[in-house]
């Protein structure tokens, strides 16, 4: 049986929201380059869409990592594609996440581009499940918060699926 898929958020909304923090981020960097730290997979609609309104000179460099929850379920963090560290240094990096849960994942990647030395560094979600939060984390610039249900659709999956639909929906 096909899913039901809920609309949470609608294209329009993503965009129009996805504008304002291009705004905030062009206001905030002005003068400045940017590299723009993309998260696999689920991350590319949205930087792509950000992108297009960042009025900097951009440039953009792809992340991906693996948790390991193994039977120690340590959830250890694997970067499986990673930057070079010469790309970081000195430089402004903003890491784009489609979504920050339990805070484990940005935690990690964080840290591992902390150690690369950029000159700043600032995390951007298109989503943040604030109060599925298991370790302390903070982003700094946030598109929607919302609740602790399981979403997908532009860029998000449920097993691989759903990451073209244009919208966020919840599965039912
Ligand atoms: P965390 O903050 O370490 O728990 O993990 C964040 C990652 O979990 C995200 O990058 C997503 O890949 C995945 N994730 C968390 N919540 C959802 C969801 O509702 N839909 C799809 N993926 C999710
Ligand atoms: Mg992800």
């Amino acid at each position: 049986m096909a899913d039901t898929i809920d609309m949470l958020i609608s294209e329009e909304q993503i965009t129009a929201r996805i504008k304002e923090l291009a705004k905030q981020i062009n206001s905030d960097y002005a003068e400045k380059s940017v590299i723009l730290i993309i998260t696999l997979k689920g991350a590319c609609f949205f930087a792509c869409e950000l992108a297009k309104h960042l009025t900097m000179p951009v440039f953009m460099e792809y992340i991906q990592m693996t948790s390991y929850e193994g039977k120690s379920s340590n959830g250890t963090i694997i970067m499986k594609l990673d930057v070079p560290n010469e790309i970081i240094v000195g430089k402004h990096v903003i890491i784009l996440e489609d979504v920050i849960d339990t805070g484990k994942t940005l935690t990690s990647i964080k840290n591992i581009m902390l150690e690369k030395k950029p000159a700043s560094l600032a995390i951007c979600s298109l989503l943040d499940k604030h109060e599925c939060r298991v370790v302390p984390f903070e982003g700094d610039y946030i598109g929607f918060t919302i609740g602790d249900d399981f979403v997908v659709g532009y860029g998000l999956d449920w097993d691989q699926k759903y990451r073209n639909l244009p919208y966020i929906g919840i599965v039912r």
